[in-house]
């Protein structure tokens, strides 16, 4: 058996990976949340994990095989990784859930510290670095609402493209990096099969919301101004990235990870089916 420990299962990778996981023969799922008692999902295992509770890693990651570490967006991000390390027993496999080109963003920057720490862990390490996800768009704390709502995308874009990665693409690759040899010491650089416009994107979910979605183009300034903190600049720097075309990159590593091509908008918007 293979113990495979998701440090986020209600996440959106977490959840799928979850379930392809699941559907493996051999593979005991632990599904991490800091409310287990939410999680249900056929053949997973529900284990209070907490990112703000460190008391509760050392009992989740008991005996596993595998660990899928899902970056927590915390400014602390790098310093809780390498104490989870440290309690992760040393011959797990350890995949980083990290994003897209993160090299541009300097050998000091958070996202470049925290994948350091998983490649100086001790651990037979793979990382991801995913371009945005699809499911934003189905995500209550980002575009849901305002999609079924109002019919508009509201997003910087300025003319950019983004590569959307269905992130049932994501876990596909995550199952075999997680469970098979091969990928050890490996970053894996993960896009859809196509850029798009933010007026293209909307044209396409205009189908599966049933109204024409309008793309409101925005400043970074508005888009972040709700937010405060490290969350704030966090955004900031994302979509500044994303303006200079930082998430517009396709690559082929879905296919050459896992044999299939990486799924369409249109393909992840059908499958969803109608917006509520
Ligand atoms: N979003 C993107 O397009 C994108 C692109 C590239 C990289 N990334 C990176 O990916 C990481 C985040 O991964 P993710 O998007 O898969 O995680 P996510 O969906 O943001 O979920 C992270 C955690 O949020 C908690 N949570 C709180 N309320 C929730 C709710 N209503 N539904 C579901 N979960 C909820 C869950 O933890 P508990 O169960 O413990 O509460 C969950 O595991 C970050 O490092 C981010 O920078 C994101």
């Amino acid at each position: 058996m293979t113990r495979v420990l998701i440090t986020g299962v209600r996440a959106k990778t977490g959840y799928p990976l979850a379930e392809q996981l699941a559907a493996r023969q051999g593979v005991e799922v632990l599904g991490g949340s800091a409310d287990p008692a939410s999680v249900s999902i056929a053949g997973v295992r529900p284990v209070a994990f907490s990112w703000d509770d460190p008391s509760t890693w050392s009992a989740a990651a008991d005996g596993i095989d595998a660990l899928f570490l899902i970056r927590p967006d915390l400014e602390q991000a790098p310093e809780l990784i390498e104490k989870l390390l440290a309690v992760t027993p040393s011959g797990a496999r350890v995949t980083l859930l990290s994003e897209l080109d993160a090299d541009s963003l300097g050998a000091e920057s958070w996202a470049m510290r925290a994948e350091g720490v998983v490649r100086r862990g001790g651990h037979r390490w793979t990382i991801l670095r995913p371009s945005w996800f699809m499911q934003v768009f189905t995500d209550r704390r980002y575009y849901r609402d305002e999609l079924a709502l109002d019919a508009r995308l509201t997003f910087p874009a300025a003319g950019a493209e983004v590569a959307w990665i269905d992130t049932r693409d994501i876990a596909a690759v995550a199952v075999r990096t997680l469970l098979e040899d091969g990928h050890d010491g490996k970053t894996y650089e993960l896009s859809g099969p196509a850029a798009l416009s933010l007026p293209r994107t909307a044209e396409l979910l205009s189908v599966a919301v049933g109204k024409t979605v309008a793309h409101q183009d925005i400043s970074i300034e508005d888009a972040v101004g709700g937010l405060s903190g490290f969350e704030r600049y966090a955004f900031t720097v994302t979509f500044e990235r994303l303006l200079r075309g930082g998430f517009a990159t396709v690559t082929g590593s879905v296919e050459e990870v896992t044999g299939r091509p990486a799924r369409s908008l249109e393909t992840f918007l059908a499958d969803v089916g109608p917006f509520a």
